[in-house]
């Protein structure tokens, strides 16, 4: 099968695209074709070396699939060929889904919500599974509370809004100015350019002084410990970014906030929860390009640059769907 493998740590260059044997399901696994995959910043921060203790090389990475079980290996009760499917990869923990086919515990598979493509289930596998732990798992944001969502363009973000407001709660958030529309369009209610305005005087003004409930942190930063600045009494803050400096949260003492450190978990039951938001209508993640397998390292450039005009998600798609989305193999590096 082909398979974009990365030989070592460094830029977009740093994959090849290879043949490699295709894997077989073990007892309790799934075979899966995969039809399609989208990129996280966990995918360039692998890349770049950031987890390379994690990582042994040469590797498959990519954490989001959606696809079609193949074959199942024994002891597989919930799968049979032909179903679709959608689940990301068990992280930091064997081969990921930038390849034609992928294995995966029965465990961490859902069926894919019919309404969804593929590739617009693959680009909620892994920002979806995210939100809902942060959110319900962690946050347990209630009916009639207020949320403030840092980066609500993103992959991440996108996602949250629309999670949000269907949970019930008020939500604010953060993006540039271009991207006010895609975010009311999403359910914000009040957006916050974030390189023209700082957000705490923007949350204190609209809450009258009072602050939000919750705030997601998507950016890292100094985002811990200016949380304290937007919360109420007895608030919450979730982060996902693993920060390295040291943030003084003193100030959360004063407010009894709570925080939360999220590093997402693989595992059906959310992907049941999402898919029947999925299907009432509720949630449905964009899809801000597509690109083939061989052209992800030119999906990566993009993400990775700062002003890069995204909106939502990057999805690759691979073999014949790859085709039929008119996603041209390209190459920039390595070895074709
Ligand atoms: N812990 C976990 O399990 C987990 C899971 C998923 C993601 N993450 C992490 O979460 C972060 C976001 O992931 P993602 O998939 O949403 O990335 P993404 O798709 O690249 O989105 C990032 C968003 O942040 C916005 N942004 C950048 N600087 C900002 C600022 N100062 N204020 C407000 N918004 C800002 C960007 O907007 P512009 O277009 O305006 O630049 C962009 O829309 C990454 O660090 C990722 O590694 C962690």
């Amino acid at each position: 099968m082909k398979a974009l493998v990365l030989k070592q740590f460094g830029g977009p260059a740093a994959f090849a695209l290879s043949d490699v044997p295709k894997p077989a399901p073990q007892a309790g696994q799934v075979l899966v074709r995969v039809e399609a995959t989208s990129i996280n910043p966990l995918d360039y921060q692998v890349r770049r070396g950031d987890y390379a203790d994690l990582v042994p090389l040469p590797a498959i990475t990519g954490h989001d699939v959606s696809g079609v079980v193949e074959a199942v290996g024994p002891g597989v009760t919930a799968f049979i060929p032909g179903d679709e499917v959608w689940y990301t990869p068990q992280i930091f923990d064997g081969p990921g889904s930038y390849a034609e086919y992928h294995v995966a515990s029965e465990n961490i598979v859902g069926r894919k919500p019919a309404s969804l493509s593929h590739v617009e289930a693959a680009s909620l596998s892994l920002v979806g599974g995210t939100v809902w732990e942060a959110l319900v798992g962690r946050a347990a944001l209630r009916v009639g509370e207020s949320i403030l969502i840092h980066g609500g363009a993103g992959g991440v973000g996108h996602i949250a809004i629309q999670i949000a407001k269907a949970m019930g709660a008020r939500v604010f958030t953060t993006v540039r100015d271009t991207n006010f529309g895609f975010a009311r369009r999403l359910g914000a209610d009040v957006v916050i350019d974030y390189r023209k305005e700082d957000y705490v005087e923007a949350v204190l003004r609209e809450t009258g002084g009072q602050g939000v409930d919750v705030v997601l942190d998507t950016i890292g930063g100094n985002t811990l410990s200016r949380s304290p600045d937007v919360l109420t009494q007895l608030g919450r803050v979730v982060t996902i970014v693993d920060t390295a400096q040291p943030q003084n949260v003193i100030q959360a003492w004063g407010k009894n906030a709570s925080y939360h450190f999220v590093f997402t978990r693989q595992n059906r039951g959310k992907l049941d929860e999402l898919g029947a938001l999925v299907e009432r209508g509720q949630l449905r993640p964009h899809v801000g390009a597509v690109y083939s397998l061989a052209d992800i390292p030119l999906a990566h450039a993009r993400l990775e640059s700062p002003d890069n005009g995204l909106q939502g998600k990057i999805a690759i798609a691979v073999g014949a769907l790859a085709e039929r989305h008119g996603a041209k193999p390209r190459f920039i590096g390595g070895t074709a």
